[in-house]
C-alpha cells in the first residue's frame, strides 16, 4: 500500500506543479508610456494571456488596486486622473484565472516617472563650442545646485535619454561625447531626478545645439593651401574626389587648420 500512497502524492504534486506553470504571466504597459506630468491622466493596462476573474495592480510601497472582470477581455485597464506625486513609482499586475482559484505570477514591473514642474529646470552649457569638427571631444555640462540628484541628457528626436549621471559637489554633471561625428549633431537638453524623488523628473531645461562638420579629406601634396570662407567652402568636394593613396588616404593624418585668405 505504501508505494501506492507515494504514487498518489507524487501524482497530486505533479498535477499541482504543472498547473502553477500553466498560468502564464500577464504583462503591464503604461499609456502614454512617457512624458506624463503631474495632473495628467494615465492608464496602466494589464494584458491577460488567459481569461481572468480578478486582476490586481500593485504599486511598490504603495496602494494596490483590484478589478473584477465580467467581460471576456484580454486586458484590464486602470485609469488614473489628475495624477499626484504619490502615483509615481513602480507597478506590477497579477490575475486570478476564472475557472479555478489559480493565481498567476506577477508581471514585469513598469515605472511611472512623473514630470513635476514645481522643480526648476536645469541649466546647460556646451564646450568648446556649438560648431566643431569630427573627432572633437565635446562636453555638455548640466547643473542645478539645490535639487538635482541624477541628471539625464536628452537629444531631440530620440525617445530615451542618452546618458544618466550623478552630480559633483557643486551639483553639476559633465557629459562628454568623445570623438563626435556628424551623427552627434542635434539639439540637447537636460533634466534631473530631484533628491529623494527617484520617480519624479524636473522639466527639460534650455537647449544647446551641436553642429559637427565632417573633416575634409587630407589635402594632396600638390594642392594650394585651403581657404576658409564664411560660407562652407565648395573646395571640400574637390579634395575628397582625389584618389586615395599613400599618406593622403590615411584618415588619421593630422589636417592642417584652414586659414582665411
Ligand atoms: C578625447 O578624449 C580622449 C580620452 O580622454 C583622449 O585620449 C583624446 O586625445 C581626446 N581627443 C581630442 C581631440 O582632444
Ligand atoms: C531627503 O531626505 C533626507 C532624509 O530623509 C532629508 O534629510 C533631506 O532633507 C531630504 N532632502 C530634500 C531635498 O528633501
Amino acid at each position: 500500500m505504501a508505494p501506492m500512497a507515494v504514487a498518489l502524492i507524487l501524482g497530486w504534486w505533479l498535477v499541482a506543479a504543472s498547473r502553477a506553470q500553466q498560468v502564464p504571466r500577464p504583462s503591464l504597459s503604461l499609456h502614454p508610456n512617457q512624458g506624463v506630468s503631474l495632473g495628467d491622466t494615465f492608464t496602466l493596462r494589464c494584458h491577460l494571456p488567459r481569461l481572468a476573474a480578478w486582476v490586481w495592480l500593485y504599486q511598490e510601497g504603495g496602494l494596490s488596486y483590484y478589478k473584477g472582470k465580467e467581460k471576456e477581455e484580454n486586458a484590464a485597464e486602470f485609469f488614473f486622473v489628475s495624477t499626484e506625486r504619490e502615483h509615481a513609482g513602480r507597478y506590477w499586475c497579477q490575475y486570478r484565472v476564472s475557472e479555478s482559484a489559480e493565481v498567476s505570477m506577477k508581471s514585469d514591473p513598469v515605472e511611472l516617472v512623473l514630470t513635476d514642474r514645481n522643480f526648476p529646470p536645469p541649466h546647460i552649457s556646451l564646450h568648446p563650442e556649438e560648431r566643431v569638427r569630427t573627432g572633437t571631444n565635446v562636453t555638455i555640462r548640466c547643473w542645478n545646485k539645490d535639487y538635482g540628484a541624477t541628471f539625464l541628457l536628452h537629444k531631440d528626436g530620440r525617445s530615451a535619454p542618452i546618458q544618466h549621471l550623478v552630480p559633483d559637489d557643486v551639483g553639476a554633471v559633465s557629459f562628454t561625447l568623445f570623438g563626435v561625428t556628424p551623427a552627434d549633431s542635434g539639439t540637447y537638453r537636460c533634466s534631473y531626478h530631484p533628491k529623494n524623488y527617484s520617480f519624479l523628473s524636473s522639466p527639460l531645461g534650455d537647449s544647446v545645439t551641436l553642429e559637427v562638420t565632417p573633416t575634409p579629406a587630407p589635402p594632396g601634396r600638390y594642392l594650394p593651401p585651403m581657404c576658409l570662407s564664411p560660407a562652407p567652402p565648395m573646395g571640400g568636394s574637390v579634395i575628397t574626389s582625389l584618389p586615395h593613396g599613400g599618406d593622403a588616404g590615411d584618415e588619421h593624418t593630422q589636417v592642417p587648420v584652414p586659414h582665411r585668405c
